[in-house]
């Protein structure tokens, strides 16, 4: 097992409703480390630069303007296959098909506001860390 660092960021819908210390809990509660953290709103390049791998998808535009709208929260977590363990706890894209118990599943509404994003490999990883922290 390989001690990876991942990038997670609670989206405008998750910290306009609450979310914040349920989602901190059950990264936590996975023996995951948060390694830093910060709350900020995200300028349209940083958003745009986070999302390049979707520029020229139809919905980009949609994506973009959904996660500028309002402070998200960032952070840095750390652990042992930290990639694939924490896109287990937020589930699939599409809350609807996300089960209970994911993030997505318990948290979701609509495929655009889906309260939780991180990174899908540790490619993305340490493109997307390098961001941000
Ligand atoms: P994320 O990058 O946010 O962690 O989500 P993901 O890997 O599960 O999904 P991805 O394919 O990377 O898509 C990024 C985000 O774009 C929005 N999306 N909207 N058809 C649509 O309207 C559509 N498809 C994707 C979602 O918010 C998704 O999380
Ligand atoms: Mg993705």
């Amino acid at each position: 097992m390989v001690v990876e660092e991942t990038l997670v960021m609670i989206k405008p819908d998750g910290v306009a409703r609450g979310l914040e210390s349920e989602i901190v809990r059950r990264i936590e509660a996975a023996g995951l480390e948060i390694v830093r953290k910060q709350r900020k709103r995200l300028t349209r390049d940083e958003a745009e630069r986070l999302y390049e791998p979707h520029r020229g998808k139809e919905f980009f535009d949609r994506l973009i303007q959904f996660t500028i709208s309002g402070d998200v929260v960032l952070m840095l977590v750390r652990g042992k296959n930290a990639v694939a363990r924490v896109r287990a706890l937020i589930g699939p894209t599409d809350p609807a098909k996300a089960p209970k118990g994911t993030i997505r599943g318990d948290y979701g509404t609509t495929v655009t506001q889906n309260v939780i994003h991180a990174a899908d490999s540790p490619e993305s990883a340490k493109r997307e860390l390098s961001l941000f922290f």
